[in-house]
């Protein structure tokens, strides 16, 4: 039994294929009509407002993520709207008419719809005040950010090798790295991010396909005690950014951007120079941070927000019918910022 509206049907995108290709992935992408299963006593239902694309969603849709879901399934990992149905239990019925940002890690269908079936610990009441746009991203990426800039202050570390450093966890690291006055040597892979990251204030921004790549990156590494890498990459990178970094260093793996395996890991500087490699995950951090500190960090963050400390960028809004042309504009334009669907 449930408390509020239950529409009987909604548009939704739905994956109906994985598919290792991007044109792939554009054919197995379909919108439609789909029915609403009743909801469990422990679940809300969500009417969406707005829901962007990440790199998590490309990857998983590639059947190249950890969460390979039974297919069909609707898409989307994260949004923003209101709930407007609940199940009997206490936790679910307090988020009725609340505004909620949702992520959707768990089996079962996405955001990208009209309506979205969550359980209450996938939902953050948004304060008033937090527009559409920023609470749509404020799941992931910023706290991803947060995250990973503490794990560097814990470790000591006066600099942070920052990779994907115009993308948009990159740009919310350079935010929290400032907060704890920590230095940045960040990565990108086109000049003209150079040029915009250092219009930004930052000092140190290289090239990772210039010819001497590897030597700046070394000289900086070491004259900075850059002693904690935040990598997005892996492939061949990670390799570079180990051989770089100082002795003891170590390199926080958080995502796969290059599409490849770990590569060319000098096992000399693992035995001889102490330096590790370890993964980060957003959601073991969550359950590890625990429900009060999470709570914090999580109000912290739509304080940011709303100050405009941390912006979110969206470079376009997309209906949920023109998921291919949506999909088309993210993946060319990644550094633009994120693109919306506005259901
Ligand atoms: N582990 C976790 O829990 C967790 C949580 C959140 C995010 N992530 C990961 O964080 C990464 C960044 O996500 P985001 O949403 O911030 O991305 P985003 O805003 O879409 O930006 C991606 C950035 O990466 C750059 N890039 C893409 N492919 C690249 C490559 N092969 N080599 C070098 N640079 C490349 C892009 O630059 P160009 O303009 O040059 O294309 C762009 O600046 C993703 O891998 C995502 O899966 C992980």
């Amino acid at each position: 039994m449930s408390v509020g509206i239950m529409p009987e049907k909604m548009k939704a995108v739905v994956l109906t294929e994985y598919s290792a290709s991007l044109s792939g992935v554009l054919r197995n992408l379909q919108v439609t009509e789909k029915s609403l299963r009743s909801l469990g006593d422990d679940e809300v239902l969500v009417k969406m407002t707005a829901a962007p694309c990440n790199p998590s969603d490309i990857a998983f849709f590639r059947g190249m993520y950890d969460i390979i879901k039974p297919l069909p399934v609707v898409a989307g990992f994260e949004g923003t709207g209101t709930v407007i149905a609940a199940g009997k239990d206490g936790k679910a019925l307090y988020l009725v008419g609340k505004r909620v940002s949702v992520f959707s890690k768990d089996e079962g269908d996405g955001t990208w719809a009209e309506y979205f079936i969550a359980k209450p610990e996938n939902c953050i009441p948004v304060k008033e005040g937090l527009n559409t746009t920023q609470a749509a991203c404020l799941a992931i990426n910023p706290l991803t950010a947060y995250a990973l800039t503490d794990l560097a202050h814990i470790s000591g570390s006066k600099t942070i090798i920052n990779t994907a450093a115009a993308g948009q966890t990159g740009g919310f690291i350079r935010v929290f790295a400032r907060e704890k006055n920590i230095g940045l040597i960040n990565l990108v892979r086109k000049d003209e991010h150079i040029t915009k990251l250092k219009e930004t204030g930052e000092t140190y921004v290289l090239n990772i396909l210039s010819n001497d790549f590897q030597e700046q990156l070394s000289k900086l590494a070491h004259d900075l005690r850059a002693t904690v890498a935040l990598d997005a990459l892996g492939g061949e990178w990670s390799g570079k950014i180990v051989e770089a970094m100082p002795a003891g260093s170590q390199l926080i793996l958080y995502g796969g951007l290059s599409g490849q395996y770990l590569a060319n890991i000098n096992v000399l500087e693992i035995i001889f120079r102490q330096k590790t490699i370890i993964g980060f995950n957003l959601a073991d951090w969550i359950k590890d941070s625990g429900p009060v500190n999470y709570g914090l960090v999580m109000s912290g963050i739509q304080e940011r927000m709303m100050k405009g400390t941390i912006q979110i960028t969206i470079q376009k809004t997309f209906k949920l019918e023109e998921v291919v042309r949506a999909l088309l504009q993210y993946a060319g334009h990644l550094s633009d910022g994120k693109i919306l669907f506005i259901p």
